[in-house]
């Protein structure tokens, strides 16, 4: 006998399709699933269990797969409190504050930076986050790049390349000189710990042509490109990563109809959804909307065009200061009018799309043992108990944490 078999599980969120109840979260009731070296070794009725060297009993909660949050900027120093209290007296959210941190994160030791993104990691952790990416873009030097990249990779394997952020101070007058760093030295010193590469592509940060010239340079070295864009205002972003082929488009709060069937174009067909997925997913931020008092994005309008949709937390210190999925899940049904399902699929199968693994966000045999057990009965409760802490246990790797 071994493994470790999760038994009497009151509602089993798969999202496996075509599994279990209709629905994109084939959803299976009065379940039991085993883990085995870090995987999910089987899954069925409670009835047919197998014997198991050990055993967890979900006094029939809900479990479902642990969260997959596609997009946060762990590796920074200090906090801007005193930023997010003037927006709540009416400032607005303009990313000028990014350069704050910069020079908090250039002064700081790496055991302070890494003391943070411990800190976080383990906050995201306890709140059901079994895998998370976490990028780079508040050293834009060469080594503060490189070390913030060496110190996020300590924690997770999906780390991002963002040198180009914004343009920092002492390039403020020579950004071609600036983008011209980011392609070459810091590019170069990036890339043993990056998988992924990504501009903020934005009229306050970089145009088209720049991030183009940028996403292309990580693309030759190997790296996968994901994209901020249409954060501020509406611009050429989306269509740029679906361009590029982007695995993702991150924000996407102001689309025009050409942003939408763009995306909604990447469209293929699998097996592994009903309907498909497009290359390109949309992923959705609502702490950052609810952080800098901004309109949510219209989840609804990409849903309702095919476009494949993701919820991530967008965690860091200016605009989006919270590492809660189940917080985010909760904003994107009360606010973008995704229903609970929606955003459940899109807080775990959503991420994975984004990050392009298939061995995350679903619960079948052959994936990771990465789940969360509620302490409730349904996934409903993630959005019908808003700021109420329902993770009961979390499994990351098959392990209890
Ligand atoms: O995704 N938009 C650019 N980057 C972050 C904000 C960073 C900051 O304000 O420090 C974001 O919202
Ligand atoms: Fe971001």
């Amino acid at each position: 006998m071994t493994g470790l078999l999760v038994d009497n599980i009151g509602e089993l969120v798969t999202n496996e399709a075509g599994r279990g109840e209709a629905g994109p979260l084939g959803i299976r009731r009065r379940a039991a699933l085993l883990v085995e070296h870090g995987e999910v070794a089987w899954v069925g009725p409670a009835a047919d269990a197998p014997a198991a060297e050990r055993r967890i009993d979900a006094h029939g909660a809900a479990v479902l797969p642990g969260f997959v949050d596609s997009h946060a900027h762990l590796v920074f120093a200090g906090d801007r409190a005193a930023e997010f209290a003037a927006r709540m007296a009416g400032q607005p959210y303009t990313g000028g504050g990014i350069r704050t941190t910069v020079g908090a994160t250039r002064a700081a030791s790496d055991g302070e930076l890494r003391a943070t993104v411990r800190r976080l990691r383990a906050e995201a952790l306890r709140q059901g986050t079994t895998t998370i990416e976490i990028k780079s873009g508040y050293g834009l030097t060469v080594a503060d790049e490189a070390r913030s990249l060496r110190i996020a990779a300590e924690v997770t394997g999906e780390t991002t390349f963002l040198g180009a952020h914004v343009v920092p101070p002492e390039y403020a007058n020579r950004p071609d000189e600036y983008v011209g760093l980011v392609c070459g030295p810091m590019l170069a010193a990036a890339r043993p710990y990056a998988r992924w590469i990504d501009v903020f592509c934005e009229r306050s940060a970089f145009d088209a042509d720049h991030a183009r010239a940028i996403l292309t340079c990580g693309q030759a070295v190997g790296l996968d490109v994901r994209v901020h864009a249409n954060q501020l205002g509406h611009g050429p972003g989306v269509r740029l990563g679906v361009e590029l082929g982007a695995a993702s488009v991150d924000h996407c709060t102001h689309l025009t109809d050409a942003d939408v069937d763009a995306l909604a174009s990447t469209r293929f067909d699998c097996t592994c959804h009903e309907g498909g997925h497009t290359r390109t997913v949309a992923t959705l931020l609502p702490g950052a909307e609810f952080s800098t008092r901004s309109p949510y994005p219209d989840a609804r309008r990409l849903l309702d065009a095919g476009v494949t949709v993701a919820l991530a937390t967008d965690c860091n210190p200016g605009s989006s200061y919270t590492s809660s999925m189940p917080f985010c899940i909760a904003l994107a049904v009360r606010e973008m009018r995704m229903t609970p399902a929606e955003a459940v699929w899109a807080a775990t199968a959503g991420g994975a799309r984004a990050l392009r693994r298939d061995d995350v966000g679903v619960l079948r045999p052959g994936a990771r043992a990465d789940l969360v057990i509620l302490d409730a009965p349904s996934h409903l409760h993630l959005a019908y108990r808003p700021g109420v802490p329902l993770i009961r246990q979390v499994l990351h790797n098959g392990v209890p944490r």
